[in-house]
């Protein structure tokens, strides 16, 4: 794979029609190319950085013989991404003989759309449900669903309304399995892609042993997977990304399995909804994380693998990982290794991954009995909103003694980080008041949070302290208390 074969082609579906796009440069983004290129002008912009939603399309992909359909933002996501898959847009849904698709239609019936401009991008969010569904969506998954888009006018509630409605009249049927036949025609998205134009490369490497090749072959490139990071770089500090090697087609890094300890490996390119919902089978307490976790179009494009990478001190993922014990699978041309994700985080930004190194899984351990664990992500918004801390903790009991305890914490330092002092009030005394007030007095020596637009130092102590308080409350052996999140959007349910 080199720069002497590269094709200067892209091949993919639009709203069902074969299309390619020549000499597109690789950071183009799926939103200008419709809005510039295809004169596809549905889809908006609004905020250019994954936020509002207004640019929501969907992207089917065949997995073996069925089309996974998925939505994500356009204005993040490079145009040769796309190879070899299916993109649908707002102007799909325009039936034959020119009426709204249901889901348009209850949008109008239910006036749940103003000055329009965030509209387009609700029609998609909530198709990517009703294609898959044939039912109205409970209120949970309709949140879920349109967890990604703003809109300044409507106040939501008759667009909640709509998305319970839309399966009212006579079901518009869409045929995957015709879709899915048309799609296996172009060029299968686990085969290996070298894209050349604007005098950029962009490869996408079908197995491992090959994106390692290229990586040594490339050692400023940019590695790129859901891009849900990359893409701001892109959009927002206008860097040049150089050659970009694309995760996505990578086998290897696609799959999910148990491994012979018992561990759940997770490939670095495994999409962040389809990797937190099995963890959450494991670890049901990562949950209400998972739905808190930026948007449901980032986490069908963003990868656990380009999280932990990332290192981000407010990255959700990080926290949990360290206190369950995680691990992170390393591997450059020469040799792969598997080291604690505490390990990876060296000071900000900076970690002890070498420069030629890619993150190929995440390894998760399996829950242990008389184990307890809790994770919080604290942020301003319940949706889609970055934490201002994200703090997990994990304790074994002996009785009613802790005999091992690790806590973690974003957000209170320059990386996602243990707590020694804190962990060492825990370990072999007994699980009570007394014990959990030391530990919280021994947060102070763990941490020195900063103050920023987030929150202040203090505000991240005191939250910090407060969520070892709840940890105690819903875990201790008598009479536990689990405390329930409230969510704005239940409570302005409550008013008439
Ligand atoms: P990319 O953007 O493709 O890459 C991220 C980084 O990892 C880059 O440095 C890239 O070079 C590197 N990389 C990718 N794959 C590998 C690999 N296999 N080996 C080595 N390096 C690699 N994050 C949170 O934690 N919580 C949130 O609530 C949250 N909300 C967000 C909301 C919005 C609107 C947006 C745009 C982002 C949000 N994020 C959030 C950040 C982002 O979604 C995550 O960091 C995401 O998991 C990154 O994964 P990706 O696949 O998109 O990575
Ligand atoms: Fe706002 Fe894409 S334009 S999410
Ligand atoms: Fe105006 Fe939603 S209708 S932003």
């Amino acid at each position: 794979m080199t720069n002497g074969t590269a094709t200067n082609s892209l091949q993919f579906l639009l709203n069902d029609q074969f299309v390619q796009v020549d000499n597109a440069a690789p950071t183009t983004t799926v939103l200008q190319y419709l809005r510039q290129q295809a004169s596809l002008t549905g889809t908006k912009e609004g905020c250019a950085e994954g936020d509002c939603g207004a640019c929501t399309v969907v992207v089917g992909e065949r997995k073996g013989d069925d089309l996974e359909l998925r939505t994500v933002n356009a204005c993040i996501q490079f145009l040769p991404t796309l190879q070899g898959k299916s993109l649908y847009t707002v102007e799909y849904l325009r039936q034959d003989d020119g009426s709204l698709h249901p889901v348009q239609q209850a949008l109008v019936d239910c006036h749940g759309s103003q000055c329009g401009f965030c509209t387009p991008g609700f029609v998609m969010s909530l198709w990517g449900y009703y294609v898959g569904n044939t039912s109205a969506p409970s209120k949970a998954e309709l949140k879920n669903v349109l967890s990604g888009n703003l809109c300044r006018c409507t106040g939501y509630k008759p667009i909640l309304e709509a998305g319970v409605r839309m399966f009212e009249p006579e079901p518009v049927i869409f045929d995957s399995a015709a879709a899915s036949q048309q799609l296996a025609k172009l060029p299968a998205t686990t085969t290996s892609l070298a894209y050349s134009a604007a005098s950029k490369l962009f490869y996408a490497p079908g197995n491992l042993a090959e994106l390692l090749a290229l990586r040594r072959q490339h050692p400023t490139s940019t590695l790129l997977a859901g891009g849900t990071d990359v893409g701001l770089w892109v959009n927002k500090q206008f860097r040049d990304l150089g050659t970009i090697l694309y995760t996505g087609n990578v086998a290897e890094m696609q799959t999910m399995e148990l491994t012979s300890d018992g561990w759940l490996q997770v490939g670095a390119a495994v999409s962040l909804t389809d990797a937190y919902e099995r963890i959450c089978e494991w670890y049901p307490q990562l949950r209400e994380l998972m739905l808190r976790f930026a948007s449901l179009p980032i986490r069908n494009a963003g990868t656990l693998g380009g999280n932990v990478a990332n290192g981000s001190p407010i990255g959700d993922s990080a926290p949990w990982l360290i206190a369950l014990g995680g691990e992170v699978v390393l591997a450059n041309a020469d040799q792969s290794r598997t080291i604690l994700v505490e390990d990876l985080y060296v000071d900000y930004m900076q970690q002890s991954r070498l420069a030629d190194e890619v993150v190929v899984a995440l390894r998760i351990p399996p829950p242990v009995a008389d184990s307890e664990f809790r994770c919080w992500k604290v942020c301003k918004r319940y949706d889609s909103d970055i934490s201002a801390v994200c703090g997990a903790v994990w304790i074994q009991l002996d009785g009613d003694q802790i005999s091992a305890a690790r806590v973690a914490f974003g957000g209170m330092a320059a990386t996602s980080k243990r707590a020694p002092a804190c962990e060492a009030a825990l370990i072999g005394q007994p699980w009570s008041q007394a014990t959990v007030d030391r530990a919280k007095a021994a947060l102070g020596s763990d941490y020195s949070p900063l103050t920023d637009m987030r929150a202040t130092a203090d505000y991240r102590r005191q939250v910090a302290a407060n969520l070892l308080t709840r940890f105690y409350l819903e875990t201790r052996t008598v009479d536990p208390q689990p405390i329930a999140a409230t969510r704005a959007f239940d409570q302005l349910e409550t008013l008439p």
